[in-house]
């Protein structure tokens, strides 16, 4: 997928998203006021009760039919006739909030007509927290009323929000829309890196399959002439020319295949005891002509030790062949290759040490993903699939083995396989 959909595709996530969260606000919010009324209408109910009752109690009349004001957000004063008893007053309170269901945190304040103060009732919780005491401020006085009291609900808030579910559910709803955005966009980029890297591929082998190709199509060309059966050193050549091309060909779609057979969990290597230093000298040797052919050394001495291992000879080699062949393909100078084996009681490692261009410390781990190549722009021309680390990683793990780097950038590098020993 092109970039610039992937990131159309995003943005229009993003703004899904945003809608998504405004929604769920303003939903929030046209709940919350609709519960708020409620509470509101349920206090004026309960309030206007009370004066009625409080009336009955002193055998007067309330003063008109709507002496319940609310003056606030959370505080409410009621209008009455008569001299209010705090006692009373309080009891009456408490029995019809109670019978409204409302089993909220309240307290309330009487006004006294001689000092013209709002003198400070109680605080009675219903709530978990006993500890939220007021300290009776915020009880303003309402001129127009001579007697009257004020009761102010605290916790309105939590009570009004803990009557409804409507939290969990945005939340939920919220989490479930982020989740699904962060997971849609990782994919996506999960899906355009597969793609670029798929696209590498692709460029990669036919590069590499170019050059023998054609080259064995020009000597079959030159095979083709009239009078080639009476230039027969010209044939033969031509005909090792194929023969070459065609191994390197060959080569190429083996390693591939290993590449991808060797990613199967079902993998197993088939291991048998092999001696470790004789089969490492054994690849050496095989690999020498490839290194000289380049003008450098490649270095394993003998010690004269034989140490059996258990383990995959014919995998075991090729592990050992792709490690070569990319510290001969990675160094611009003659490459000078020190292969070494450390014991110890616990485990056998083989270091194989190269004078090459060396590996940024940040491709460390990509180096050892399928097709990873680590991108130089002009700096090395070198070809290849990214598979060889790849295959390499793998039938380490499926040994049970481990390996490391050692590298930085244009300071060589070195291979560690660690090979567990019984002790
Ligand atoms: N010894 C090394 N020195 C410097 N860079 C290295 C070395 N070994 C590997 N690399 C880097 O790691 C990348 C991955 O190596 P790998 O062997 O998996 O693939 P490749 O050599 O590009 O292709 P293939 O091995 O499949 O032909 C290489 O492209 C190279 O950039
Ligand atoms: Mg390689």
């Amino acid at each position: 997928m092109k970039k610039y959909r992937i990131r159309r595709v995003i943005l229009f996530g993003a703004l899904s998203l945003v809608g998504i969260i405004i929604f769920q606000v303003y939903w929030v919010n046209k709940t919350f006021s609709v519960l708020e009324q409620q509470f509101n209408q349920s206090v004026k109910v309960a309030l206007l009760n009370v004066a009625r009752n409080m009336a009955a109690f002193n055998d007067s009349e309330i003063p008109n039919q709507n002496p319940v004001k609310q003056l606030s957000y959370n505080y409410f004063v009621v209008d009455l006739n008569d001299f209010i008893d705090p006692k009373i007053l309080q009891h009456f309170l408490t029995t019809e909030f109670s019978h409204s269901n409302l089993e909220v945190d309240y307290e309330y304040a009487i006004y006294d007509c001689a000092s013209e103060e709002m003198v400070y009732g109680d605080y009675i919780s219903k709530m978990a927290d006993q500890n939220a005491k007021s300290k009776g401020n915020g009880f303003p006085k309402f001129d127009e009323y001579l007697y009257y009291f004020g009761v102010r609900f605290p916790g309105k808030t939590v009570f009004v929000l803990s009557d409804t579910k409507v939290w969990y559910v945005s939340a939920f709803v919220l989490v479930m829309a982020i989740l699904f955005f962060a997971y849609a966009t990782i994919e996506l980029i999960r899906q355009r890196r597969l793609s670029e890297i798929q696209k590498d591929f692709i460029n990669n082998m036919t590069h590499e399959f170019k050059t023998p190709i054609s080259t064995i199509g020009i000597s079959a060309k030159v095979l083709s002439e009239n009078d080639i059966s009476h230039q027969p050193k010209r044939l033969k050549k031509y005909a090792e020319i194929i023969a070459i091309q065609n191994q390197l060909i060959e080569e190429k779609i083996e390693r591939i295949l290993q590449s991808s057979l060797s990613e199967r969990p079902s993998q197993r290597v088939a291991t048998e005891i092999i001696q470790l230093e004789k089969t490492i000298a054994e690849v050496v040797k095989n690999f020498k002509p490839k290194v000289e052919e380049k003008g450098g050394q490649i270095n394993f001495p003998d010690l004269g030790i034989s140490t059996e291992i258990p383990a995959d000879k014919f995998h075991f080699s090729n592990i050992l062949y792709n490690l070569l062949d990319n510290a001969v393909k990675y160094c611009e100078i003659k490459p000078l290759i020190d292969i070494s084996l450390v014991y110890d009681a616990h485990s056998i490692e083989i270091k194989i040490k190269d004078n090459g261009i060396g590996i940024d410390h940040k491709f460390h781990k990509k180096i050892f993903h399928k097709f990873y190549r680590i991108s130089t722009g002009d700096v090395h021309n070198v070809k290849g699939f990214g598979l060889g680390l790849n295959y390499v990683k793998n039938m380490v793990k499926a040994h049970a083995w481990k390996i490391s780097l050692r590298s930085a950038k244009e300071n060589g590098s070195e291979f560690i396989i660690k090979i567990p020993q019984k002790a």
